[in-house]
């Protein structure tokens, strides 16, 4: 079940796919890199059944929306959730779930619109910036991605994003990521990897969060260590962290139940 998806056209012209589902306080959910709004499917039912308006974007680039049509930043993404959140919850606060790319965009989001935020949920993200070592990765994927073919470029990333045990043991998963990695645009790849490249550091802005914030990660996501995520949640005041069993990257897919019932109950306190 992937809901209704609307066309959402943004103040310079590009359009967003965004899934619609159900009705309640709403609740937005931005994908990681390089996916797109459907790595959230196993959520959407648990959402509705609990009493939650569903709203899922693709980002610029991703899914069926518009293609990246010139130099981007996360925060012109955050700028697209705000636009979102005119059109289909006007006149409402919202609870934003970021996973990876989409936290660095909820952080992007509270330091524009934390008066528009019910509660942040940061999942599998992180809140510091690049070094330069990962920049020159960053950049040299994107270029990768254009000459040659974008699973060329970010196949090495799927080993990150699962867990050993759902590679060895759960083809269906593993072919539905890496066919949605596969489906994104060369452009999507370098247009992102060069925003990312390019985010702001929130670091010492932490202990300024009074947003009720969730952070949530994998037992096993080398991409957002459970230890970092200890240090970093201990910044902001009264967040609490959740660290999902056997998962990498992807909670909400390897473990959808467990992300699911905690992500329900932090929506349920606010
Ligand atoms: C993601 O899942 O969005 C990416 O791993 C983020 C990143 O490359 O930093």
């Amino acid at each position: 079940m992937n809901g209704q998806q609307i066309e959402l056209v943004l103040p310079a012209g590009q359009t967003l796919a965004v899934h619609c589902l159900g009705t309640g306080q709403p609740v937005v959910l931005v994908h990681g890199f390089p996916l797109d709004a459907t790595i959230w499917r196993k959520q959407f039912q648990a959402l509705v059944d609990g009493g939650y308006q569903v709203i899922a974007p693709n980002l610029r680039g991703f899914g069926n929306s518009s293609p990246i049509d010139g130099p981007l930043t996360v925060g012109d993404l955050a700028e697209d959730i705000e636009q979102v959140r005119r059109v289909l919850a006007p006149d409402q606060t919202i609870t934003l779930v970021g996973l990876s790319l989409g936290g660095y965009v909820a952080f992007e989001y509270w330091r524009r619109y934390a008066n528009r935020l019910r509660g942040l949920v940061l999942t599998n993200t992180k809140p510091h910036a690049d070094t330069q070592e990962a920049k020159q990765s960053r950049i040299a994927m994107g270029e990768r991605a254009l000459q040659e073919t974008t699973w060329e470029a970010v196949s090495p990333m799927l080993s990150r994003l699962l867990s050993n045990t759902t590679l060895a043991q759960d083809p269906e998963t593993t072919d539905w990521i890496k066919h949605m990695m596969s489906a994104v645009r060369p452009t999507t790849i370098n247009g992102i990897q060069v925003a990312m490249a390019g985010r702001h550091d929130f670091t010492a802005e932490l202990p300024g969060i009074h947003t009720p914030t969730f952070v949530i990660t994998g037992e096993h996501d080398p991409i957002s260590p459970p230890a970092e995520n200890k240090l970093w949640t201990a910044q902001i005041p009264g967040a609490t962290l959740e660290v999902i069993p056997g998962a990498a990257h992807l909670p909400q897919v390897e473990s959808s139940e467990h992300f699911n019932r905690t992500l329900l109950s932090f929506l349920k306190r606010y």
